[in-house]
């Protein structure tokens, strides 16, 4: 237990997504006690001031600690960047370690270590595996990363580089999860995707930015490259947060989840009209970060798309390299695969008129291409 004083005065607690089970914010948490799903903080939402550093901490008054106990390395504060009229690039390879991912691991990190973490974990398709070796490094706190087998290279060199103890595992990252939790460190806090509820507040700060960067308005349509989803649940968390404080009314950006056709567990189900996600088997894709056969977050991503009247699609393998291609060449930004997949939904959403040349449309590229090649 730590002291109230140490997180933000405005977190009102900890509530599952799922059944509403109230769980206490001054303890280390990972999911609900009741029925294991994902835990969600919730603040007394009041307007606040944005703060003037040039990172995702000038948003501490919507964070859940003081900003004087961050673990950063400054973090978030993206470019926003034009590439068609109305058409932008949100470029998150700007981040430390390359990819969005550095954004959740900086908070996850920060409430570990001041909750009393000793070590840390995490299964990973490689960049949150990166991300987390490096938050580790800057918080001192020693770090046990899992991915699958045929990982890049890159990602493996990158964790060993901070430090951290890594191992391969045959399968996807649901089986590195399997792995870590039979084999990893019993002292260690898993850090997984959605089972401790603070990577998500670190990814809602792009919805945040976005209304920034926007001159307070928000774009007409998010398109996102999911995996596990926390992205897309910061940002629907983030927009609830800022209609509760009186900054935009009832509409919401339409959200689109992107998947790749090799594992689109999330894509099956929201064409199904289900309201959670199946496991997808023999998941397979180059976009290493969209390979989550079983995101535990499913049904909330699901719960996105429909109250945003969003819609979700996966792109054919062949066609995400060739993408990831065009938008670096017509850009000069190293688009990550992931990146790839949402510019090929782009494209397609246009095509078919689901898209509008008059509406204001963002693409995320997650993460940088660099480490793939
Ligand atoms: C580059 C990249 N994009 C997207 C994703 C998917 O992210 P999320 O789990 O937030 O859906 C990942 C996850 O590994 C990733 O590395």
């Amino acid at each position: 237990m730590i002291d109230r004083p140490v997180l933000n005065a405005r977190v009102k607690g900890l509530t599952c997504f799922a059944c509403g089970a109230a769980h206490d914010p001054r303890a280390l948490q990972t999911v609900c006690t009741r029925c294991g799903m994902p835990l969600r903080v919730d603040y007394d939402v009041r307007p606040f001031q944005v703060g003037a550093e040039p990172t995702l901490w000038r948003y501490a008054a919507v964070l859940p600690i003081e900003r004087e106990r961050a673990v950063t390395l400054a973090e978030g504060y993206t470019p926003l960047l034009e590439v068609e009229k109305r058409l932008f690039v949100k470029d998150e390879s700007r981040n430390p370690t390359g990819s969005f991912k550095a954004r959740g691991m900086s908070l996850a990190v920060t409430m570990a270590k001041a909750l009393g973490a000793k070590a840390l974990a995490a299964p990973s398709a490689g960049n949150a595996a990166g991300a987390l070796a490096a938050y580790g490094a800057a918080a001192g706190l020693p770090v046990t990363v899992a991915m699958p087998q045929d990982t890049p290279r890159a990602f493996v060199e990158e964790c060993l580089h901070y430090g951290a103890s890594v191992h391969l595992v045959e399968g996807t990252i649901a089986d590195a999860g399997k792995w870590l939790k039979a084999n990893g460190p019993r002292d260690a806090f898993d850090v997984s995707t959605l089972k401790e509820p603070y990577r998500i507040e670190g990814k809602k700060t792009m919805a945040y930015e976005l209304y920034e960067n926007f001159e307070k308005e928000l774009p007409d349509a998010i398109l996102y490259p999911t995996g596990g989803g926390t992205g897309l649940v910061g940002m629907w968390k983030a927009f609830d947060e800022m209609q509760a404080m009186g900054l935009i009314g009832a509409e919401r950006p339409r959200l689109v989840s992107v998947q790749a056709e090799g594992c689109a567990p999330i894509v099956k189900a929201f064409k199904e009209g289900a309201e959670k996600s199946e496991p997808w088997p023999d998941a397979h894709t180059a976009a290493y970060g969209l390979r989550v056969p079983s995101p535990i977050g499913g049904f909330i991503c699901l719960r996105a798309l429909r109250e945003t009247k969003g819609t979700a699609l996966a792109i054919p393998e062949k066609e995400i390299a060739p993408a990831a291609q065009e938008l670096s060449r017509k850009t000069g930004i190293d688009v990550c695969p992931e990146g790839g997949t949402a510019w090929a939904a782009a494209k397609k959403l246009y095509a078919s008129g689901w898209l509008k040349s008059s509406e204001t449309v963002v693409v995320f590229n997650t993460g940088t291409g660099l480490k793939y090649r």
